[in-house]
This record gives C-alpha cells, structure tokens and sequence, in this order.
C-alpha cells in the first residue's frame, strides 16, 4: 500500500480557513439548529439560482427527492420513471413513499433518460418522472418536459450533480418543474451534508417545508422569526429533514467561492476530453463544459479490459470509482427487462479524479498511466 500523501484521489470537498471562520462565527452565536443561516442560505441561493424561485433546504439531497415526491401527493399504488444508471438515492427517494420506481434505458451517448424508452413505461398509474443530470449533464430536459406534458405528469430533476450549470442562458434550476440538489462532501458545493428543493410551485414548497421540520405546520416561518411552535399542528407525515445553521454556514461560504470551484472543474474536464479525444479506445460523453459544471467525469473503456486498466490505475495509486450500478440490477429494484445502453454502459465506465483540489502533476499522471495502458502492445 503507498503513502496517502501519494494518493490521486477520486473526489474531496474543497474546504479551509473560511469555513472554519464560519463554523465559528455559527459556534459563537449559541444557536446550532435551524434558523438565521438557513434562513439567509435560502434566501442567497434563490438570488443565485434566479427565476424568483422557492429554495427549501434540507439535509441531504437523498431527503430533497424524498420530500419532493411526497409533495407531489405521490405513494403507494403509484409509479414514477426514473433511469436505471444513477446512484441509488434516486431510487430509495421513490420507494420511501410507497412509490415504485421503475427503472428506465439512458441514451448512449448522454447518458440522460431515454425519452423513448420512458414513453414505452407509462402506464395509468405512472404519475411522475425523474430525470438524472448524470454527471451534471442535463442535454435532452427539454423533451422529458414534452413527454410529460403529453402524459400530465409532474417532473421531479435529480439535479444533485449539476449545481452551478447554465442552460440556455438560464441557471439550473431557474426553470422546470421541481429540481433538487446535493450539498454533500463532494458535491460542487458543500454543506458537509444537504440538499435543496427548488420550484415555482408554492403549494410543493409549502408541503416540503412543513413535511422537513416532522410536518409541524408553518414551524419554518415561526422559527425564521426567532419564535418556537408550542401549539402547532400536524395534518401530514413529516420527517426530521431540515438543514441546521452549521451546514447553512459552510454552504453559504462555499456558494461565495463556487465561481472559482465552477472555473476549475470545467477546466479539468476539458482537459480531459481534449487528452482522450486521440484515443479510439476510450470514449467520454458529449458534454458541453462552458454550461455544465461537472461532478463526475467518466471514461469508457470501448477496446481493452476495463477492471486491467482500472487494476493499474490502483496500483499507482489513484482512485477511481463505477457511477453507476444501475438500479435495476440490484435486488430491491430488479426488472424482468434488460436495459442494454444502462448495462454496456457499467460494464465500460471509470469515473476519474476530478475536484478543485487536483494538481496540474497529479492530472498528468492520470492521464500518462492511462495513454501507457493504452500503448501497452
Ligand atoms: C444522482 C444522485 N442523486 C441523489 C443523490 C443523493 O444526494 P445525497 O448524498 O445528498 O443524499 C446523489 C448523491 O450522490 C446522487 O449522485
């Protein structure tokens, strides 16, 4: 085993002194609950995002699209498309309400949901789609929102790696129907962990702001006014799901520095695709890294034997990963349909060090042990 300090790694949160001075300043007022800093993170990422949106924060973004799909009066009996290559919150978030999620193809060269696929999965009692901005890559939104215009269905984006990113002159999550993030360690921002539910339907946010604090109604509103809920009621299912002011803290500090963040990750992803555009045997995805700020970025391996090269990359100590193995192979989630493009595409990906703390050296060793494997003949 090498020395740590040798160690590429896959992914990290890029914090320091300033969200150390956060923390304190959150330390020093006494309050470690829900309250000013969430208030005011709120308030910030609505003005960051645009569009005049509503922005509820919660504690994960696994919790995000929990909330979301409960707000949307979704539950048992009913069905919700999801595509199958994501992690597996995006599926866990479905079936905690009582859901389904039913798993659905990718498109090969995007890896956003397959429309057409989708369209063969609607059934009556499908009442939902969500779509993935896998590697935050959101190509193809638009006819997921055609689709469920035609089928009246609400659209819940998991838009957990896509912070940040810009369509069409817009800000991800100005538009569309309900969209949730992820602040958690590795994500382009962090609050240690978090999530949002971004949306322009005010009926959603209020049933995720009272369904975050145990469904006790209207608690937000009092606690941002510095009062407690002693008598309060509760007429829906709630859960303990709010952000608390030390994450609110260091996500506001973080969403200060996400231009420099947004800056370095698209740098190092075009690097990147510009190194592996010379090799045949290696594919990326068609991703436009001016608009998108990218999370992961993932190789496949078309010629060759990805678990060697992924063999190889551990030996000199780099990290990599597999995003993702896709739901309907697991257990809880397993389909009686193959899914090809899905498949094909997990038995090929590695996903590369990629975060704002990767050295110019470190990303040229990545790519030399790479091209070394490649012209290994
Ligand atoms: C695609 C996707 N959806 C949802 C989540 C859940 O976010 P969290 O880890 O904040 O619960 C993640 C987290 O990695 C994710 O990658």
């Amino acid at each position: 085993m090498s020395k740590t300090s040798d160690l590429v790694r896959l992914s990290r949160g890029d914090v320091g002194a300033l969200e150390l001075e956060a923390l304190a300043r959150v330390i020093e007022a006494g309050y470690l609950g829900m309250s000013v800093e969430v208030q005011a993170f709120e308030k910030e990422l609505t003005d960051y995002i645009g569009g005049n949106r509503e922005v509820v924060c919660v504690n994960t973004g696994t919790s995000a699209l929990h909330l979301a799909v409960q707000a949307c009066g979704i539950g048992i009996g009913d069905e919700v498309l999801v595509p199958s290559l994501t992690f597996v919150a995006s599926f866990q978030a479905v079936s905690a309400t009582g859901a389904k999620p039913v798993a659905c193809e990718i498109d090969r060269d995007t890896c956003f949901l397959d429309v057409r696929d989708a369209e063969k999965r609607i059934t009556s009692r499908t009442k939902a789609i969500m779509p993935v901005h896998y590697a935050s890559n959101f190509e193809g939104i638009e006819k997921i929102y055609e689709l469920a215009a035609k089928y009246n269905l609400r659209v819940i984006e998991d838009a957990a790696h896509s912070f940040g990113g810009t369509h069409n002159g817009k800000r991800i999550g100005a538009v569309g129907d309900i969209l949730c993030f992820s602040f958690d360690g590795i994500k382009n921002i962090t609050c240690g962990e978090g999530g949002a539910v971004v949306t322009s339907d005010q009926a959603v946010a209020e049933k995720v702001r009272d369904a975050r604090l145990l469904g006790v109604e209207k608690d937000t509103e009092k606690r941002f006014s510095g009062q407690r809920s002693w008598d309060f009621d509760v007429t829906e299912q709630g859960w303990r799901y709010h952000m608390n002011d030390i994450m609110a803290a260091l996500g506001r500090t973080q969403l200060k520095r996400f231009p420099d963040f947004a800056k370095k990750r698209q740098e190092i992803a075009k690097r990147y695709q510009q190194f592996f555009a010379q090799y045949p045997e290696i594919r990326t995805l068609k991703i436009d890294y001016d608009n998108v700020v990218p999370h992961l970025f993932p190789i496949l391996i078309e010629k060759g034997c990805r678990d060697e090269l992924r063999d190889i990359l551990e030996e000199n100590n780099i990290q990599n990963g597999t995003h993702y193995k896709p739901n309907h192979l697991l257990t809880k989630y397993k389909t009686e349909y193959d899914l090809p493009c899905a498949e094909d595409f997990y038995k090929k990906v590695i996903t590369l060090p990629l975060h704002t703390l990767l050295t110019d050296d470190q990303f040229e060793k990545v790519c030399n042990v790479i091209s070394k494997w490649i012209g290994r003949d």
